[in-house]
């Protein structure tokens, strides 16, 4: 099967389409034929090996122990290991494979048949696997960490990436009144996906409009804490989901009932649940480009600028 290998850490030039042997389905696995792929953060972060944690927690230290990336699948079962009881050859899958060794980025992959569940069928391949790792992370960062209900004043920074515009739709769909942040180019598609207000961060500085807000939930956190603070309610909380490394150290260190961090653990449950709201038409996914899988390291390039709209898609030629 083709791949996208790479055996050191560095820039997009260690990643290498390569031919190598299909792989073999454990007792518990599925053999998934990948049809789409998404790409996220955590790849260029684990192509680069950096930050350095990154290696400890699941990079390899020295050079990248799982040399396949990509964690976000869609596709189609071909086989199924003996013990495997809930797929059969044949079935449109998708789900999050980082905690079965990633490799997405491949024609095939081997996947616990715990990682990933049935399609909903109002979504191609491309748009299912824009789903998992963003849309749990925002997900997890609205429900679990901060129980957002309805009228609760929620603003979103880094709107309109891959965690954004999903955490605008769900935070949405929870009732909740919804603020986005981003740059001019995207203002409208945040607004098109639901945001009540948007604010564009090049004009505003939204930590000195005056405005208070229960949950700041930040995927693009570049300011500092005292900033933020300054715009939570009276119960607010400022979650950081992602941003410079200096902000979420900062935010580790001074972690309290107001401040704290998102460490997103996807699991079968919350994937169950999102598919919910992608059948609803409550969410939606927004895909941003789709690149075959001889050009990952172009879209590697792409999201490593961190202006994307939405998710960057890798589609796998059948
Ligand atoms: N904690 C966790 O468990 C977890 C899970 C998933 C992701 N993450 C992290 O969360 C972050 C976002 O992930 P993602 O997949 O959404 O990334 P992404 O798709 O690359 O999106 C980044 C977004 O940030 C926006 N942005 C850049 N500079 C900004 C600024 N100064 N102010 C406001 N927005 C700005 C960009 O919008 P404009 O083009 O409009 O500037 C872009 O849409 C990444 O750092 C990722 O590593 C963390």
């Amino acid at each position: 099967m083709k791949a996208i290998i790479y055996t050191r850490y560095g820039s997009t030039d260690v990643l290498k389409l390569e031919e190598i042997p299909k792989p073999t389905p454990g007792d518990n696995e599925v053999l998934v034929k990948v049809y789409a792929a998404s790409a996220n953060a955590a790849d260029w972060h684990m192509m680069r090996g950096k930050p350095f944690l990154i290696r400890l927690m699941v990079g390899g230290l020295l050079k990248p122990k799982n040399k396949i990336l990509g964690a976000d699948i869609a596709g189609r079962v071909e086989t199924v290991g003996r013990n495997v009881k809930q797929f059969q050859p044949g079935d449109e899958v998708f789900g999050d494979i980082s905690e079965c060794g990633w490799g997405a980025f491949a024609e095939y992959v081997c996947a616990s048949e715990d990682a990933v569940i049935l399609k909903p069928d109002n979504l191609t391949f491309e748009e299912a696997a824009a789903v998992p790792i963003a849309a749990i992370s925002a997900l997890q960062g609205l429900r679990d960490k901060r129980q957002i209900k309805p009228g609760d004043k929620v603003l979103i920074n880094g709107a309109s990436g891959g965690v954004g515009t999903f955490a605008i739709q769900i935070a949405k769909s929870f009732g909740a009144e919804v603020t986005g942040v981003c740059s001019t180019k995207k203002l409208q598609l945040v607004r098109s996906i639901g945001a009540d207000q948007v604010i564009d961060y090049t004009q505003e500085d939204f930590t000195q409009n005056g405005q208070l807000y229960d949950l700041i939930f930040d995927a693009a956190a570049y300011r500092s804490i005292s900033d933020y603070k300054r715009s939570l309610s009276p119960k607010g909380m400022y979650l950081l989901v992602g941003g410079s490394m200096t902000r979420i150290i900062q935010v580790v260190l001074n972690k309290s009932k107001k401040i704290d961090n998102l460490v997103v653990k996807s699991n079968k449950k919350d994937l169950v649940f999102m598919k919910g709201l992608l059948e609803s038409g409550q969410v939606a996914p927004v895909v941003d480009r789709i690149y075959p899988l001889n050009r990952v390291a172009e879209a590697l390039r792409y999201l490593e600028e961190r202006h994307v709209q939405g998710k960057v898609v890798i589609k796998v030629e059948q």
